[in-house]
């Protein structure tokens, strides 16, 4: 997936509140971006590396090594599907199926249009909803392969 067209105007605001030492700020300048972003776009990186004068490969080192980075655009709506024992009994792969049909993602990927990002987590907690997914902070339980769609249609713009 390409990347979407970023507006690289935030970066110099978020990269003046550090007047000096750039590089051992970094992770706190990754932070904000990624808290105005939702993601660490290439191109943003590129901007605080010409910026701080910290190499593009440093910041790109710092921005894969922690996990609570993420390089990939992310959806307006997080859809996470729980795949732990009870819900894969339950039968969550069929409901994983269709939720990728309908949003024509794998895991790990954002719908075209931003609207989604699909994922899929280890057991929630609420086994006896199984099977389970979130959308955002909120739990959907007993999911079938026709009610799941409906589910997802209901975030959409
Ligand atoms: S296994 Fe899915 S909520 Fe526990």
């Amino acid at each position: 997936m390409g990347e979407k067209t970023v507006n690289l105007k935030p970066v110099a605001r978020i990269i003046s509140e550090y007047s000096h030492d750039y590089d051992s700020n970094l992770i706190a300048i990754l932070q904000k971006t990624q808290d105005e972003y939702g993601y660490l776009p290439k191109s943003v990186m590129k901007e605080i590396s010409k910026v701080t004068d910290v190499p593009l490969t440093r910041i790109f080192g710092v921005a894969t090594f922690y996990s609570q980075f993420t390089l990939i655009p992310r959806g307006k709506h997080a859809v996470k599907i729980c795949t732990g024992t009870a819900c894969h009994v339950k039968g969550v792969e069929d409901v994983k199926q269709r939720v990728k049909e309908h949003l024509n993602v794998v895991e790990g990927q954002t719908t075209s249009d931003y609207q989604f990002t699909l994922e899929t987590v280890a057991c929630i907690g609420t086994c006896f909803l199984a099977p389970v997914m979130m959308v955002d902070d909120r739990y959907f339980g007993k999911l079938t392969t026709d009610t799941v769609t409906d589910i997802v249609k209901g975030y959409s713009n």
